[in-house]
């Protein structure tokens, strides 16, 4: 609600800005996956399945759970509230299944062949991003069951969920980054293709943080 009063009143060049740059941001994190999946061509070898899994958890579905609250970008618009939080929900139940199988293809791969574990920044940052958002789904199941969480308002845990979900969506951006960083995919692309790859993560980066920054200042400004 406080998302549609603020879009009404703002002058029509931001909104078409806004809605350009979330336009954008669905047409990049889908292009971006199935480019990452053409790549890898999922099915080829067990390290193949890692790229496509990770690019599917965090660039597409988690930017879709949470582009589709944007009332700039929402595909969903429309539809009331509980749906686009039922809607949430879904997608990220299947970014985190995605991100487990992911986490799994490379560590069988590398126990395979026998290769140590977690030895790069982008394993560890990895395997830390992976485990933030196990967390950031548990504990949003009080958002669903509102009696797991006696003596917090809805609002706060709200709050709460969607700052410690804008750090997580900020994690999985850096762990792809640096994924794009390791031997196997800069010997894969050439020239520009590398920074045109490492734009994806990093424009749905911003949008997400303007986003959530503005819905959040935007019910702060209509309760202050
Ligand atoms: C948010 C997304 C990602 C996460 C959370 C993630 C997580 C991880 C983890 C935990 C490992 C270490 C596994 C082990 O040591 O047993 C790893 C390895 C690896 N990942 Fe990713 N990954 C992501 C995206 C990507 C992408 C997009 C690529 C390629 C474009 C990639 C390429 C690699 C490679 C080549 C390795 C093996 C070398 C190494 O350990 O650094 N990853 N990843």
């Amino acid at each position: 609600m406080a998302h549609n009063r603020e879009a009404e009143c703002e002058p029509r060049c931001y909104t078409s800005v806004r809605t350009g740059s979330a336009a954008l941001t669905h047409f990049s994190c889908f292009s971006f996956t199935v480019f990452i999946a053409v790549l890898s061509r999922p099915g080829t070898s067990w390290f193949s399945w890692h790229p496509f899994f990770m690019t599917l958890a965090f660039s597409f579905f988690m930017t879709e759970a949470i582009l589709l609250f944007s009332p700039y970008g929402s595909l969903i618009k429309r539809f009331p509230h509980k749906t686009k939080g039922r809607a949430h929900w879904i997608l990220q139940c299947l970014c985190a299944c995605c991100a487990v199988l992911g986490v799994a293809a490379i560590s069988y791969n590398k126990h395979l062949n026998g290769k140590p574990h977690f030895t790069s920044w982008h394993g560890l940052l990895g395997l830390f991003t992976v485990c933030v958002l196990g967390v950031q789904s548990v504990a949003a199941v009080p958002l669903i069951y509102h009696s797991l969480a006696k003596g917090w308002s809805l609002a706060k845990l709200k709050r709460y969920h969607a700052a410690s979900g804008l750090v997580t969506y900020l994690l999985g951006s850096v762990s792809l980054l640096l994924g794009l960083s390791s031997a196997w995919f800069t010997a894969s692309v050439r020239g520009y293709t590398w920074y045109l790859s490492a734009l994806c993560p990093a424009l749905s980066t911003l949008v997400m943080m303007s986003q959530v920054s503005r819905a959040y200042m935007a019910k702060k400004r209509l309760h202050s």
